[in-house]
């Protein structure tokens, strides 16, 4: 059975190939982006912490990684391992101590609009109904009402909102949020898409059906997105490419890459022999991963 909803099914189907439809388990290659979307490459980034005593906590330790366009990788590794730091180094939230990130040509010294974040939870203003906390990013860069209004009814409706775009986000389930939070990352039209940990907080039944949404929006708009988990199943199930990184201070120890099928495999991809086997390696990675420090790369 699958969890997808009519309208995803439907909007799948039609995305799908011809070729897809009928053996749509094994792809070769991630969709292509769009040309105006840039590679994201990190060279020999670390980040060390100065906390309050005075310590020097190493949180990630010479990351070197070229990320294409279009890309959906998945970042998983023990708490604590320098994920998030790892995430908002490339946000622009945060500098490295050594090392460059690069989106493109630009080498990235703060937020930008090229770079959209979605959090683990919805960051909405409450004071706004959903539509405006849409079209907040777009009235921001001086878009006219009628345009922004427009977009923003876009992308609600694209993530299924379309009902309850008047409402305040206090009215909507966790589930309805987390897809505003998207829809509002959209309505800016970044080149990268950051998720982190964005559906951790949600039940196991939206978590999944919000899972096939963001396939059936990754598939549909070609972004690159860097999305943290702490759920294999997840990572392989959304990710073309799944790292694993070592216990602090992280580094990159397996990067795994996923030629599984998108949205139109459904929920039934996960007992594929090749889902299980993938699964079963990338959690052996993360075991030895808890263990390990300065972790030398795992072979796949
Ligand atoms: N602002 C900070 N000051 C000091 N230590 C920090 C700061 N932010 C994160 N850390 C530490 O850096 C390490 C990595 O944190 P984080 O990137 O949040 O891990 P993850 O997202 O993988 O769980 C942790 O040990 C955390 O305590
Ligand atoms: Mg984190």
């Amino acid at each position: 059975m699958t969890l997808a909803s009519p309208r995803i099914v439907r909007t799948a189907r039609a995305i799908a190939r011809p070729a897809e439809r009928n053996a749509m388990t094994f792809v070769d290659s991630p969709p292509a982006a769009t040309a105006d979307t840039p590679p994201i490459t990190l060279a020999g980034v670390t980040k060390d912490f100065v906390t309050d005593s005075g310590d020097t906590v190493h949180a990630v330790a010479q990351v070197d990684l070229a990320i294409e366009p279009g890309e959906f990788v998945c970042i998983v590794g023990p708490s604590g391992c320098g994920k998030s730091t790892l995430m908002d180094m490339v946000a622009g939230f945060l500098p490295p101590t050594g090392g460059t990130v690069s989106v493109g040509e630009r080498v990235v010294t703060a937020p930008g609009q090229d770079r959209g974040v979605v959090f683990q939870q919805p960051n909405l203003f409450p004071w706004m109904s959903v539509r405006h906390n849409v079209e907040l990013g777009p009235r921001l860069r001086g878009v006219r009402a009628r345009e922004r209004r427009e977009l923003a009814e876009r992308f609600l409706t694209l993530v299924g909102l379309e009902q309850f775009m008047e409402r305040r986000p206090y009215e909507l389930s966790g589930g309805m949020q987390q897809r505003c939070q998207i829809a509002r990352v959209l309505a800016n039209d970044p080149e990268v898409i950051l998720m982190d940990e964005p559906f951790g907080a949600l039940d196991a039944l939206t978590r999944e059906r919000l899972q096939l949404e963001l396939l059936e929006i990754w598939r549909q708009k070609r972004k690159t997105v860097i999305f943290i988990t702490h759920s294999v199943d997840e990572a392989i199930f959304l990710g073309t490419r799944v790292l694993v990184m070592s216990a602090r201070p992280g580094r990159v120890i397996l990067d795994q890459p996923v030629h599984l099928a998108g949205p139109e495999a459904g929920s039934e991809l996960r007992s594929l022999p090749e889902f299980v086997a993938l699964r079963d390696k990338v959690s052996a990675a993360i075991y030895a991963a808890q263990n390990v420090h300065g972790a030398t790369p795992v072979d796949h």
